[in-house]
């Protein structure tokens, strides 16, 4: 049963500990219990998972109000992170039984356990280690000899298993099989040797398999590039976002000696609850150290790089600009800020008087802001992470989520698991959705259009007229447009079975809501606009335009592609989303950058780097953008940069496309930075800076502040809330956007 969105929970009364709280019927004692201070501690229960009450750690004593007024206990102590609180309950945590419970269940786990504990990574930042110290016994009674196991041995190419140090709460285990849902861990042999591997004692292979290094309270699983890098105490902790997809999962960078050393998952009910994927926890750390940073601002001398200063940089820079006299162009990367995203297009508005920017680099290059509002009348990404779990049907189309969308596809996998959610997915190839989808169709590469087509035949046909007439009053133009595409044709095309397409739309015909999530095959689509509109059809005539938790989520790839399109960084719309021929739009923002702004729609990505073909573009800024790897055809932008007379890239790294520049600017990194990220569901995000910059590194809002104060000669921002102020002075989507406003958790805004 899909959960109601927004349903207020019943509340009951109960008493711990003397106090007496109102809390949501079923809510679990332990974490009752945690709304008056009072920390129950715990080893086998994780908020995020089911309760299974293994470890006894959470032992407390209960009874229950009787209509007398009295308290009837029960006679045993009962596991707290077991028991939902009902009306009447009264529960002590401190008690002396409890106190003497606590202690014996640490004395028995600790008989096995080798108490390494400083050469333990975990020492220091390690639950056993913890309640020992508050609750357990002081010495040990037990001088047999422990149990021994082989010490630590690599599970994964991330993950390091010391057996001796189990404790046997089964979290692991049971965390790839909840939430990951590979089930690649379990419980092997029984009693005393009862030992967490893989079935067959092969690799570790979970795209998520950083999560178990967090939640093991012990340090059984330990992180093998973290190992001996660093102590609890000697890490300083920062509060990020990560920067690997536009999931936005929210992150602590912990750094030593100037190095992100690991990266940890940063609680958010909304976003990523309590977890992270691979990608982000360990190839971010190899990106942020990769050795080919830049630090040093440089110009091409042949086919060497000279070192130069910023001023230096700078003035070549503007000169070459004012050179092109117009015939500039430039595009953002999608890991920059929003606050750097949007002084880059003003730069370039305002600065060099040119439209001619933009951030992507998939097919798909047309407006779909205008194609949303007029085919949906709504936002071309309808939901966010909660609506996964009230919708009824989540159709995954063209994307392999596990890989583009990692926490999309655990939230997804938790709406199937625990709310009933029917999944269908349409993909060419095996993907990790099919694992648990209802319905997969399997098509021949490159016919996402011919599916579509014929699922929006046979619904035209299937939905009663009423419904069809009511959610798409002009239906009969469709109709005449697909008129060829049967099931007979759409299986020609697809390679999908008739039946197989019937069913499916079956399916969709009979839940109330249906929520699409779209990917890469739907971007880089030869007819992506086609197959975009089809999309908006299929919203409309099932009725999901109108439903909360049903919609089109037209994914974002980047981690701030939707900033750089809310930010302006698009060749015909401003900040906010307003055209650029809209005169009284240009007026605000001439108003307030004290420039004026032009008139005339720039070239897309596309056109910006055939024009640097044609000698039409002179002079291209490559801010965070790498187009030879990143464009869908990298031919073409590796030509038009070979092309282009001048060419600066502002990067942290040395990139492919910046073999190509004949200025390098160094920028930060987003650890080196501060800002806000905003995705795939809108939610604006802040990330504070962890470390200094290395080098003459500069974060990127910085640069262009500092080019538009030699550019146009006035007072640039001198913060990133600053420029905030300004973004929500100027956008009304972002008029809520302040720092205080923000928050540690973000904001989410339409
Ligand atoms: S390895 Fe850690 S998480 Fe897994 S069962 Fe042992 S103690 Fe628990
Ligand atoms: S899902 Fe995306 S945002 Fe989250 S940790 Fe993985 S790469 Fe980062
Ligand atoms: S935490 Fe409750 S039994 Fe383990």
């Amino acid at each position: 049963m899909p959960r109601a969105k927004n349903a207020q929970p019943k509340l009951v009364n109960i008493e711990i500990n003397g106090i007496p709280l109102q809390v949501p019927e079923g809510e679990l004692l332990v974490e009752a219990a945690k709304r008056i201070g009072e920390d129950i501690p715990i080893f086998c229960y994780h908020k995020y998972m089911k309760p299974v009450g293994m470890c006894r750690m959470c032992l407390v004593e209960v009874g229950y109000k009787q209509p007398d007024g009295s308290v009837r206990k029960m006679p045993k102590p009962q596991a707290s992170c077991t028991l939902p609180c009902t009306e009447g309950l009264v529960a002590w945590t401190q008690s002396e039984q409890i106190i003497k419970d606590r202690r014996a269940v640490l004395e028995f786990l600790l008989i096995n356990h080798p108490l390494d504990c400083p050469i333990c990574d975990r020492g220091g930042e390690c639950p056993l280690q913890n309640n020992t110290q508050f609750y357990g016994p002081p010495i040990s009674r037990y001088i047999e000899i422990k149990r021994h196991l082989p010490k630590a041995f690599p599970l994964s190419k991330y993950v390091m298993l010391d057996l001796e140090r189990c404790i046997q709460c089964g979290r692991c285990v049971r965390f790839t099989e909840e939430i990951s849902g590979d089930a690649q861990l379990a419980l092997l042999f029984r009693g005393a040797q009862t030992q967490p591997h893989t079935f067959q004692l092969t690799e570790f292979t979970s795209r998520f398999s950083g999560n178990v290094i967090e939640i093991c309270p012990v340090g059984a699983l330990t992180s093998r590039t973290y190992r001996f890098r660093a102590r609890p105490w000697d890490i300083v902790t920062q509060k990020s976002i990560c920067t690997m997809c536009s999931n936005g999962c929210n992150l602590y960078f912990d750094s030593r000696a100037g190095k992100v050393v690991r990266i940890n998952a940063r609680e958010n009910p909304e976003v990523n609850e309590t977890w992270t994927c691979d990608k982000g926890k360990f190839e971010q750390v190899e990106f942020l150290n990769a050795p080919n940073r830049l630090t040093q601002p440089m110009r091409r001398n042949g086919t060497a790089w000279e070192p130069i200063s910023w001023a230096q940089a700078y003035e070549l820079m503007l000169e070459r600009f004012a050179r092109a006299r117009g015939a500039v162009g430039g595009l953002a990367g999608t890991r920059l800020s929003n606050e750097a995203l949007y002084l880059f297009q003003k730069l370039m508005r305002a600065g060099f008087q040119s439209n001619h920017i933009d951030h992507r680099m998939t097919r798909y290059q047309g407006d779909l802001w205008a194609h949303a509002q007029s085919l949906l009348n709504k936002l071309p990404v309808a939901n966010e992470y909660r609506d996964l779990e009230a919708t009824h049907l989540i159709f995954v189309f063209g994307a392999d989520l596990i890989d583009e969308q990692p926490m999309v596809f655990l939230r997804t996998r938790k709406a199937w698991r625990h709310y009933g959610v029917k999944v269908a997915v349409a993909y060419p190839v095996a993907n990790a959705v099919e694992e648990f989808a209802e319905t997969r169709l399997r098509y021949r590469a490159g016919s996402e259009l011919a599916l579509v087509k014929g699922l929006l035949y046979i619904l035209l046909d299937k939905l009663p007229a009423e419904t069809v007439a009511a959610n798409l009053p002009d239906h009969e133009w469709l109709q005449a447009l697909l008129q060829n595409c049967t099931p007979a044709w759409t299986q020609d095309h697809t390679g999908i079975a008739a039946e197989q397409l019937l069913a499916f739309a079956d399916t969709i015909a009979s839940v109330p809501s249906m929520l699409i999530l779209t990917g890469e095959k739907v971007w880089n689509h030869p007819e992506s606009e086609e197959l975009v509109k089809h999309l908006m059809w299929l919203t409309r005539l099932t009725g999901n335009c109108h439903q909360e938790s049903g919609g089109l989520n037209l994914l974002p790839l980047g981690a701030n592609e939707q900033g750089a399109s809310d930010m302006g960084v698009l060749p015909n719309r401003l900040p906010g989303y307003a055209l650029v021929e809209d005169e009284a739009a240009r007026e605000r923002f001439t108003q307030a950058w004290g420039a004026p702004v032009p008139s005339t729609p720039g070239l897309t990505t596309d056109g910006i780097l055939q024009a640097c073909l044609t000698g039409e573009i002179q002079a291209l800024y490559l801010a965070g953008a790498n187009p030879v790897r990143e464009h869908y055809d990298p031919t073409l932008a590796e030509r038009a940069l070979r092309a282009c007379e001048f060419v600066v890239v502002q990067d942290s790294h040395m990139t492919e496309s910046a073999e190509y520049a004949d200025l390098l600017l160094p920028a930060c990194t987003v650890a080196e930075s501060e800002g806000t990220y905003t995705n795939w569901e809108r939610r604006v995000q802040r990330f504070w800076r962890a470390l200094e910059p290395p080098g003459e590194s500069k974060p990127d809002w910085l640069i262009f502040a500092e080019l538009w104060l030699r550019q146009v000669r006035q007072t640039p921002p001198f913060n990133p809330r600053e420029v905030m102020c300004e973004i929500a002075s100027l956008v009304p989507q972002y008029a809520e956007c302040t720092y205080e406003a923000l928050g540690d958790s973000g904001k989410r805004w339409g």
